[in-house]
């Protein structure tokens, strides 16, 4: 036969409709069993796509039970009888995964990167960065983060700063140092699921206390203190609060410093999300510094991988909590604090920032859009929805339907606290999917909504 060159469906993947247009030539007969498919390359330059396409294709086809191939054999249209029986079930590239809590990315990010580790490649003192730093990080790089948190309100400079591997490594060690086995912890009844974990590793009672659209109450945090047996804490997210999105006023953040203080609790202030946002109350470290411990990390505003996180504490801890950092990972690599800090010091980071709610925002509109008929909570900068389902949807069905449609949710038994307080409600994080994607998704969401009530089963 003379060189096969299918016609493409124009809104389907390359690589896809290329294994759609096999599966129609096979079943209308224009392709046979045993007809030779042209060479990847051939294919390539007579479509006009990238040989890894078209190699995608044809291991789509494959897959499907279509075709069959061998390295330098070349690939053959396989007999009828052998057609995979089986529904196709959707590939790693249809899926939607909205559950990962995770910033957009952008590309100047890669970009910048690269330009940062040529620049330390270049640096004669390159060689500092492979020694151990029992301070947690060099004295210049704590100034710089000293600095950069100091435009949150905080008064700091380099001798308060412990850097750490990120937020949840921070948190680790603050519940380490802070509190017993068997102690009382208070958090929002909905909470960053990681808390849940790491109260469990460390023996710690967590107790639920009321949110609203804010986030936490200082009222409930107040009769929380009154019962028995008497907290120890509060873990808090006061910005873009996990999952619902609230944001403390000025005023709950003085109310709940005052509260502890009064009642001799120890709140471990988790700010992941605080450089998202411009124009913030200051901190509650700033009302309460004696009884504050603020985490604070680059995951969110910048990238996760660079694993960068701080903690300012009160003087009288700092030993504590660096006996807490030599003893989980003795200090956080220093190349990767290194990066983190040429970023603040250079306009990197505010670039990149700058960027990135840019971004979030366009996916925030978005998403008001397409599910402007279903109640939810978010914020314009933030990139977590909190989806709140009608009657009569449960949870779990409502997740179970989405990820038939390949679209993954995570539901709100992940971020509750108690098992009697679970709320008819979704996260989805926005940050992760292409733009497409994620407009699929939300739509598929929306639709799912619109049809009124889950299937009988
Ligand atoms: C509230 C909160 N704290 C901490 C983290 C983790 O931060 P890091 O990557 O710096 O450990 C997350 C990530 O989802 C988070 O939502």
């Amino acid at each position: 036969m003379t060189i096969w060159i299918p016609t493409l469906e124009d809104d389907t993947p390359r690589y896809r409709a290329i294994a759609d247009a096999i599966a129609s030539d096979v079943a209308e007969g224009r392709l046979q069993p045993g007809d030779r498919l042209p060479t990847h390359r051939e294919l390539a330059h007579a479509l006009g796509v990238t040989v890894g396409t078209v190699s995608r294709g044809y291991a789509e086809a494959e897959r499907r039970g279509l075709t069959t191939g061998e390295v330098g054999r070349g690939t053959y249209v396989r007999g009828a009888t052998s057609l995979d029986p089986w529904p196709e079930q959707p590939t790693e590239s249809e899926i939607v995964d909205l559950t990962l809590s995770l910033p957009v990315s952008i590309p100047e990010e890669a970009t910048a990167l690269a330009e940062t580790l040529r620049q330390i490649a270049g640096d004669a003192r390159i060689g500092e960065l492979l020694a151990y730093h029992p301070e947690s990080a060099d004295c210049r790089q704590r100034a710089a983060a000293a600095k950069w948190l100091g435009r949150l309100g905080l008064n700091t400079g380099a001798d308060d700063i412990l850097v750490t591997a990120g937020s949840q490594h921070g948190l680790t060690v603050a519940l380490s140092t802070l509190f017993a086995p068997g102690q009382v912890v208070l958090t929002g009844e909905l909470t960053y699921p990681s808390i849940k974990s790491q109260a469990r590793t460390h023996g710690v009672r967590l107790r639920g206390v009321a949110l609203d659209d804010q986030g936490i109450c200082p009222d409930a945090v107040e009769r929380a203190c009154r019962m028995e047996p008497k907290p120890a804490g509060l873990y808090l997210v006061p910005t873009l609060q996990n999952p619902t999105s609230g944001i403390l006023s000025e005023a709950r953040r003085r109310a709940l410093g005052r509260i502890a203080e009064k009642h001799d609790l120890w709140i471990v202030e988790d700010d992941v999300h605080a450089f998202l946002l411009p124009d913030l109350p200051a901190p509650i470290a700033t009302y309460a510094p004696e009884r504050t411990l603020y985490l604070s990390s680059v995951a969110k505003c910048l990238a996760p991988g660079l694993r960068t996180g701080f903690i300012v504490a009160p003087p009288a801890l700092r030993a504590r909590l660096l006996t807490g950092i030599h003893t989980t990972m003795w200090m956080p690599p220093p190349l990767m604090v290194e990066v983190t800090t040429r970023w603040f010091v250079d306009g990197t980071a505010d670039r990149l920032i700058a960027a990135k709610r840019a971004e979030t925002e366009r996916r925030q509109q978005l998403a008001q859009q397409i599910l402007a008929r279903h109640a939810h909570r978010c914020h314009p900068l933030g990139y977590q929805i909190w989806l709140e389902l009608p009657e009569p949807w449960h949870t779990d069905e409502f997740v179970t339907q989405a990820r038939k449609r390949s679209v993954i949710v995570i539901g709100a038994g992940a971020f509750s606290v108690s098992r009697r307080h679970v709320p008819h409600a979704v996260r989805l994080s926005i940050g992760v999917p292409s733009r497409p994607a994620l407009e699929r998704g939300l739509k598929v969401l929306d639709d799912i909504l619109r049809a009124q009530a889950p299937p009988l089963y």
